[in-house]
C-alpha cells in the first residue's frame, strides 16, 4: 500500500503524529497548516489573515485616561506571562478533554518575518536571554520599554505610567514617516522592501527590538466621531487595519504576533498575527488581562527614577521613502475596501437555545444558514472553525455547516405550507446533524485537514497531484462564501477578520449568556455581498427561529 493510500486508510490522526511510513522525516500537520495557510500566502496580513478583538469602549476622554488604562494592561499581560514562564497556566479542556497549551507559548515575544516566497515566525522567547522589552508605538514612532526591573521583577502599573508618559511626551509631532505602515503590504512587496530597509545598521536594530519585544502597545490617535450605532463598527476596523494612512494604519506593525491597541478616544482591543495562534488562546488572555485590570488599582509609591525608553531611528533613503508612499496607497484601498459590521444581537444569548436542548452554537451556525438563504434563495459552501487542540500541536479543522439537513431546514422556514411544528423538527434535525459533524472535526475525524495532508504528502513526494484536487468540484466546494468561527470569551468583546473569497462573508461571534456578539464583514467592490444586509437578516432569522420554538412549545 502507498504512503498515501495508508494514510486514507489511517485517518488524520496519523498525519497529526507525523509518522511516515517511509523513513522520509516529515512535517506535523500543524506545520503544513500554518505553511499553507498563513506562511505561504503573499496577501497582506492585515484584513486577510490577521484578526482584530474589539472591546467595548473605556470611560477615558484624554490622554491621560489613554495611559492609566495602556499601563494597567501592559502589567496584566506580564502578569499573564508569568504563568507561562512558570509553566502554571491551567490546562484548558474541551468536552472534558485536556487540550494542547502550546499556542500560548507562540503568542508572546514573537513575530512574523517576511520572507521572499514564504514567511516565517521567530520566536524568541526560546534562548538563555528572553527580552524583556515591550513596543510601544505612538504617532508612528517605537520606543523601547523595558519592562522589567534589574531584580527580574515587572514595573509596576504606576512605572509603567511614568515611562509612557515620557513616551508620549516626546513623540508630540505627527509628521514622522510611519515606517510600520509597510507591514501591510502584500507580503512580496513588503518583503523586498523589508531587505532594503535593514541593509542599513540602525534599521536593522530597531526593527529587531520590535520583533524580539514581548509585544507592541499602540498608543492611537483619535479616529473620526462617529454616531453611537455605528461606534463599534468603527473600531472594529481600527482593530482590523488602523483606519487608513491619515489615521491609525501606520501605527502599527502588522507582522508583530500581538498588539494592544489603546485610543486616545477611549477605543481599545488588539489585532494579532494568525500564523502562530487560533483566537481562543488570544481571547483567554484577553480575558486574564482583563480581569486583572479590574482587580488593580494604581498606588502610587515611591519611584526610583527609570531610563528613558529608547526611541528606534530609522533612516529613510528615497527608495524606502517610494515604498512607504505605495504602501499608504494601498491600505487606502483596503480600508476603504472592507465592510465591517458590529451586531450586538440583545434579544437573546446562549441560555435560550440550552433551554430548549438544543447546542448554542449549531443552533446560530443554522441561523446564519437561515439568513444566508434568506438573502440569496440559495445555499453556499459554509466553514466554520473547530479546534483540533485535543492533539498535541493541534490546530483547526473545518465543519461544513451547509448539510442536506440544514438546507430542508431553511427551504421550509418561509414555505407557508409547512407546519411550525415540522419546521422546529427540521431544525431540530439539522442542529444535531452539526453538532455530529463538530464532534467528529474536534475528534480529527474531519476532512479538510486530512485532505491537507493528503496534498502536501504528493507535493513533497514529487508524485503527481491526485486529479480530485485538480476536480472544478473540489474548489467550488473549498470557495467559502461564509466563513465563520465562534470565538467565545468571558469578556463582552467580539472578533473579527476579512472574508476569505472575494464574494463572501467573515463572521465571527462570542455567544454570551444573555446577548450575542456578531462581526461581518464583507469587500465594498463586490456587488453582491452586503454585511449589514446580511447583519440584518441574520437577527431577523435569530428571532424568527425563537418565535418557532416558543410558539411550538406552548402548543405542545
Ligand atoms: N442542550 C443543552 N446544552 C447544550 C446542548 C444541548 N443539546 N448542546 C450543547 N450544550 C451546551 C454545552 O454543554 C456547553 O455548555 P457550557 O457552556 O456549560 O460549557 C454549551 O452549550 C456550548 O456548547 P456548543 O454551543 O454546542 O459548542 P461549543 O461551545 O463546544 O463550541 C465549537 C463548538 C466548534 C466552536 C468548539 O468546539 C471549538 O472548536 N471552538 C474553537 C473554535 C476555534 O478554534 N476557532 C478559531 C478561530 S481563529
Amino acid at each position: 500500500m502507498s504512503t498515501l493510500a495508508m494514510c486514507v486508510f489511517l485517518g488524520p490522526w496519523m498525519l497529526l503524529k507525523s509518522i511516515r511510513l517511509n523513513s522520509t522525516p516529515c512535517l506535523l500537520l500543524s506545520d503544513w497548516w500554518m505553511q499553507s495557510a498563513y506562511l505561504d500566502s503573499r496577501m497582506p496580513v492585515a484584513m486577510y489573515t490577521s484578526p482584530g478583538v474589539v472591546l467595548p469602549k473605556m470611560h477615558f476622554q484624554d490622554r491621560q485616561g489613554q495611559m492609566r488604562f495602556a499601563a494597567k494592561l501592559i502589567a496584566g499581560v506580564l502578569d499573564f506571562k508569568s504563568m507561562i514562564d512558570s509553566e502554571t497556566l491551567p490546562v484548558e479542556y474541551l468536552g472534558g478533554k485536556p487540550l494542547c497549551m502550546d499556542q500560548y507559548y507562540q503568542v508572546l515575544t514573537s513575530c512574523r518575518i517576511p520572507g521572499p516566497k514564504r514567511d516565517v515566525v521567530m520566536n524568541y522567547a526560546i534562548g538563555k536571554t528572553p527580552p524583556s522589552h515591550i513596543t510601544v508605538v505612538h504617532n508612528f514612532q517605537f520606543f523601547v520599554l523595558d519592562v522589567y526591573n534589574s531584580d527580574g521583577s515587572p514595573l509596576t502599573v504606576d512605572q509603567i505610567y511614568v515611562q509612557l508618559e515620557k513616551i508620549w511626551n516626546s513623540s508630540l509631532q505627527t509628521n514622522k514617516e510611519p515606517v510600520g505602515i509597510l507591514t501591510s503590504n502584500h507580503r512580496n512587496t513588503w518583503g523586498k522592501a523589508y531587505n532594503n530597509l535593514i541593509k542599513d545598521k540602525t534599521n536593522k536594530e530597531s526593527v529587531r527590538a520590535i520583533q524580539k519585544s514581548i509585544f507592541t502597545v499602540c498608543l492611537d490617535a483619535p479616529m473620526p466621531r462617529v454616531s453611537d450605532e455605528m461606534y463599534h463598527n468603527k473600531v472594529a476596523a481600527q482593530m482590523l487595519h488602523g483606519g487608513g494612512s491619515r489615521w491609525n494604519s501606520g501605527n502599527r506593525w502588522f507582522d508583530k504576533t500581538l498588539q494592544f491597541i489603546v485610543g486616545e478616544d477611549g477605543s481599545c482591543g488588539l489585532t494579532y498575527e494568525h500564523a502562530p495562534a487560533e483566537g481562543p488562546p488570544i481571547v483567554f488572555l484577553v480575558d486574564h488581562v482583563v480581569d486583572y485590570m479590574k482587580r488593580t488599582e494604581m498606588v502610587r509609591t515611591p519611584m526610583i527614577p527609570l531610563p528613558m525608553p529608547q526611541k528606534l531611528r530609522f533612516n529613510i533613503p528615497p527608495e524606502i521613502k517610494k515604498d512607504i508612499e505605495k504602501a499608504k496607497q494601498n491600505m487606502n484601498i483596503m480600508a476603504h475596501e472592507l465592510d465591517v459590521r458590529v451586531l450586538n444581537f440583545t434579544h437573546y444569548g446562549r441560555k435560550f437555545p440550552k433551554s430548549h436542548k438544543m447546542s448554542p452554537d449549531a443552533f446560530i451556525q443554522m441561523a446564519l444558514q437561515l439568513a444566508y438563504y434568506r438573502m440569496y434563495q440559495t445555499c453556499c459552501p459554509t466553514y466554520e472553525s473547530a479546534s483540533l487542540r485535543m492533539f498535541r500541536l493541534g490546530r483547526t479543522e473545518a465543519v461544513r455547516s451547509t448539510t442536506t439537513e440544514s438546507l430542508q431546514f431553511t427551504k421550509a422556514m418561509d414555505d407557508p405550507s409547512k407546519h411550525n411544528s415540522e419546521k422546529a423538527a427540521l431544525l431540530e434535525k439539522a442542529i444535531k446533524v452539526h453538532r455530529e459533524h463538530t464532534h467528529m472535526a474536534i475528534h480529527g475525524q474531519g476532512i479538510e485537514r486530512h485532505m491537507l495532508g493528503l496534498k502536501m504528502m504528493a507535493i513533497e513526494d514529487l508524485t503527481s497531484l491526485p486529479e480530485i484536487f485538480m476536480d472544478t468540484s473540489f474548489a467550488v466546494a473549498a470557495h467559502f462564501n461564509l466563513y465563520t468561527s465562534q470565538v467565545g470569551s468571558k469578556t463582552d468583546c467580539v472578533m473579527c477578520f476579512g472574508p476569505m473569497v472575494p464574494d463572501g462573508y467573515g463572521i465571527c461571534y462570542n455567544p454570551m449568556d444573555d446577548h450575542i456578539n456578531f462581526a461581518v464583514t464583507a469587500f465594498n467592490s463586490c456587488e453582491e455581498t452586503n454585511a449589514m444586509k446580511l447583519s440584518q437578516f441574520l437577527e431577523d432569522s435569530l428571532l424568527d427561529m425563537k418565535t418557532l420554538l416558543e410558539q411550538v412549545s406552548k402548543t405542545q
